[in-house]
């Protein structure tokens, strides 16, 4: 085997969602059985693999601009005789894999998502001069074909892990280019699942976030010989030992069937936080969002949710001035968001996408009145959040202790909420999960000190901000 100085070098940037994240960590995999370590440094990387995202224009833009910057380090290397190739993949390479390359010579290999396990081979054709482009739609799944994660790598990423289970989308939101980049949806199968969760279980990881564009569109033929959805999923994942919690993310509302709600009522494992994106309060904009669901149809599902899991932690994703959106449509939103009460929200401008219905329309929202809604949007998400987290305080909740603090002596960690945690304690507990008391507020966490042997009761955790409490 090559000495650790000969090795080449990849350095891996990844953008937008978490399944990003996830197969840049398998490509990371991938290329380690061909022979790459990673590095955090670019400059002495021998590949440059730049993972991106297309969900919006900046998202799209960053890439190009990166690529100018990675131009530079690349004349450089060359003047100094040191060959370095440069590869976009993810969801800018499947959507304009023809035009990166017209715009970006300095570019070697593009490879869309569905393609990684190709990887090695794309690589060689590109070392030999010859430009590799692949974006096809494999038949084959590429998790299931790329090489697993050694123990020493996964223990090397944290106690916390993504898994993904269920990749595309049939949904079709006009404003979306998912269905495009990342193609149908695609379950991966239960057995394989059970099997990497095994596997990041015995690692050493102690928490599990299930991954897909459509996660709980997710469905397969179940190890008992019947058909499962994603509920049936989680009860046989919560039976892994070491795997004490789990996550799933994200979903869309018309796919929370009854299994996975009673999941989230009897899994002590299954964490109680749940994505679940609206997008929009208004019937209209919902239906020519093609949401397939009004805004009364997500709020009866937020009341079964709770009926079944009382102190769940709601998130979601906005979007503000969709083509048409008048302002009684913007406050419905608002009003929306004051009845069901979020503990976290991530909300964006509309942003035309090509390719997609919204993006023909002629009736766009002004850059000037999308600005301004969405800054009352997000005001209104940050009260809400303040409030759910003051909540906390005062409370002994236990938390999952991940990574050092950035302070000395202190380390991070998460609530079954998500909420972050700063607590005074070494870095031995890091991967344990303690009983902590939340003392105080801060801007981005909660601080808190560790309970001892002699936890004070569990102060009930009340549900998010109300209607009552956040009405102006
Ligand atoms: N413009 C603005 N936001 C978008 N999103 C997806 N497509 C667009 C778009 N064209 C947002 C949605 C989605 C999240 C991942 O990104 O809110 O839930
Ligand atoms: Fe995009 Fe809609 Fe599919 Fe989500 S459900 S990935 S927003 S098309």
């Amino acid at each position: 085997m090559a000495a650790a100085e000969e090795k080449k070098r990849v350095f891996i940037k990844t953008y937008g969602c978490q399944m990003n994240v996830y197969d840049s960590e398998r490509m990371t995999d991938a290329l380690a059985a061909d022979g790459y370590v990673s590095t955090q440094k670019v400059e002495e990387a021998d590949l440059v693999l730049l993972n991106t995202c297309h969900i919006r224009e900046k998202a799209a833009e960053k890439v190009y601009s990166e690529l100018g910057r990675i131009r530079v380090m690349k004349e450089d290397a060359a003047r100094s005789g040191r060959q370095v190739m440069v590869g976009v993949t993810g969801c800018v390479a499947q959507a304009e894999g023809a035009e990166i390359a017209r715009r970006a010579p300095v570019v070697d290999l593009v490879v869309g998502p569905q393609s990684y396990q190709h990887l090695p081979r794309l690589l060689k054709e590109a070392a030999s001069g010859r430009r590799a482009i692949e974006t096809e739609f494999a038949i084959e799944q590429k998790f299931d074909t790329l090489p697993a994660a050694t123990k020493a790598q996964t223990r090397a990423r944290g106690v916390t892990a993504f898994l993904t289970i269920q990749e595309g989308c049939d949904k079709f939101c006009t404003f979306c280019v998912v269905p495009y980049t990342r193609g149908a949806e695609v379950s991966r199968a239960a057995e394989a699942i059970l099997k990497e969760a095994q596997r990041l279980g015995d690692a050493g990881v102690r928490e599990l976030t299930l991954l897909g564009q459509n996660v709980n569109a997710w469905h397969g033929d179940g190890t008992d010989g019947r058909s499962w959805g994603l509920g049936e999923l989680l009860y046989r994942l919560a039976e892994i030992p070491g795997l004490d919690r789990l996550r799933y993310t994200t979903s869309h509302p018309r796919d929370m069937d009854q299994a996975l709600i009673a999941a989230h009522g009897d899994l002590p494992a299954l964490m109680p936080y749940l994505h679940l994106p609206v997008q929009s309060g208004a019937d209209r904009i919902l239906a020519a969002m093609n949401r397939k669901h009004g805004s009364d149809d997500y709020l009866r599902l937020v009341d079964r949710i709770r009926a079944a899991r009382p102190d769940i932690a709601l998130s979601s994703d906005f979007i503000v001035g969709f083509p048409g959106e008048s302002d009684a449509e913007f406050e419905a939103t608002m009003r929306l968001i004051e009845t069901v009460g979020y503990a976290a929200a991530y909300s964006f401008k509309y942003s035309p996408r090509p390719g997609t219905p919204a993006a023909l329309r002629d009736d766009m929202v002004s850059e000037a009145v999308m600005s301004e809604r969405l800054q009352r949007l997000q005001a209104l998400v940050a009260a809400q959040q303040t409030a759910f987290n003051r909540q906390a305080v005062g409370t002994v909740v236990d938390v999952l202790f991940e990574k050092p603090g950035r302070m000395a002596g202190q380390i991070m960690g998460r609530t079954p909420y998500l909420q972050a945690v700063a607590v005074e304690a070494g870095p031995e507990r890091i991967g344990t999960i303690g009983r902590v008391a939340i003392d105080g507020l801060g801007t981005n966490s909660l601080f808190g000190s560790l309970a001892g042997a002699q936890p004070r009761p569990e102060a009930p955790m009340a549900r998010n901000a109300t209607a009552a409490e956040t009405a102006p």
